[in-house]
């Protein structure tokens, strides 16, 4: 058994290499260049730690993480360019560095490559971990629609945040998860658990990632820090403060919101700050914990076999980047 960092540095070794032909090096190296900046590798570390709940590991986990992973890229490729990102992983984002058309296409060829891993797993497993995988990847445009319709909206429920970050973010952990533990020759009743351990994880996930959006150390967090309040991102921080904040606060939120002035993070950030929404981000997040862990706990196997899928779990919720 592994521990999450030593799944983690196993599984660089093995991705860590050139993925695309030389040739078109115009649409390769910058699909290579994103691979190369770093990365957390939380989704394919997921599918290995799932794996290896159940036994040695699965020669296959490392397509379908590989897969996971490519994936994963693609969508950070397009979200830059549909969020106007300048940095990622404290480098230049594709589109900044290549141009948008170019961004598209590394994109586009980084989702066939991902099918192209997917292709390697044996036949027996292969259709349903397609039909997974296909599911996921749908769902995630769904939440990236979502997340762009909510920007031209003035007020977005709770409700509805809660189902776009869902969709954007969390389902492809949980998918994760879930693939490692099929090709792992689990149960249905220990995927559906995983799977929503994962679900709560990346919904936890995404909440600390809008909390660092807005509050993150600039040395440390790799992304532009108040990228989503100039975005106008409907995040749980702001829904947050137009339910809590006095008339006026609420009056001048919606206001910065449409006038963008040149300190309107300072200032949006001060009224944040005054709703206490950075403590409310973190009983937020406490709770969404909580009910990954009861369904991780309820997954049918020994609790020692479980203890890395915890300390991935713990570092989730205190990452800075
Ligand atoms: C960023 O994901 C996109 C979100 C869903 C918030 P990560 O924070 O896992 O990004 P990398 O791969 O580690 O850079
Ligand atoms: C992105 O959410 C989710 C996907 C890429 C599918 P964000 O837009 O919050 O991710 P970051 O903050 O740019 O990494
Ligand atoms: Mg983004
Ligand atoms: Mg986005
Ligand atoms: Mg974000």
């Amino acid at each position: 058994m592994h521990s999450f960092s030593a799944l983690s540095q196993l599984f660089e070794e093995k991705f860590n290499v050139r993925h695309f032909p030389t040739h078109t090096e115009s649409l390769y190296d910058p699909a290579q260049y994103i691979l190369g900046i770093g990365g957390k590798r939380i989704r394919p570390v997921c599918v290995l730690l799932a794996n290896e709940l159940f036994d040695e590991i699965n020669p296959d986990a490392y397509h379908a993480a590989a897969a996971i992973e490519l994936f994963h890229n693609f969508s950070l490729i397009h979200d830059d360019i549909m969020d106007k990102a300048p940095v990622r992983r404290g480098m230049q984002t594709v589109h900044v560095k290549y141009g948008e058309s170019t961004a598209l296409l590394a994109g586009d060829v980084m989702f066939v490559k991902a099918y192209e891993n997917l292709n390697k797993i044996q036949p027996a497993n292969l259709q349903k971990v397609l039909q997974l995988f296909n599911v996921t990847a749908s769902q995630v445009c769904e939440g990236q629609q979502l997340d762009m319709d909510f920007e031209k909206r003035d007020t977005v429920s709770f409700e509805d945040y809660e189902k776009m970050i869902t969709l954007k973010t969390s389902v492809l952990v949980a998918a994760s998860l879930q693939l490692g533990a099929i090709l792992g020759g689990a149960g249905g009743g220990n995927q559906n658990h995983l799977y929503k351990f994962g679900k709560n994880l990346g919904i936890a996930f995404q909440v600390q990632d809008d909390y660092l959006d807005a509050f993150g150390n600039p040395d440390k967090f790799g992304k532009q820090v108040g990228g989503d309040i100039l975005a106008n991102k409907k995040t749980f921080l702001l829904i947050h403060a137009l339910e809590a904040a006095s008339a006026t606060a609420k009056k001048e939120l919606l206001q910065l919101m449409i006038d963008n002035p040149a300190d309107k993070v300072e200032k949006v950030l001060g009224i944040f700050k005054e709703c206490k929404a950075d403590a409310w981000a973190k009983e937020l997040q406490q709770n969404y914990f909580t009910t990954a862990l009861k369904h991780l706990e309820d997954v049918a196997v020994l609790s020692v076999r479980k203890k890395p899928l915890m300390e991935l779990a713990e570092y989730l919720m205190v990452r800075e980047s």
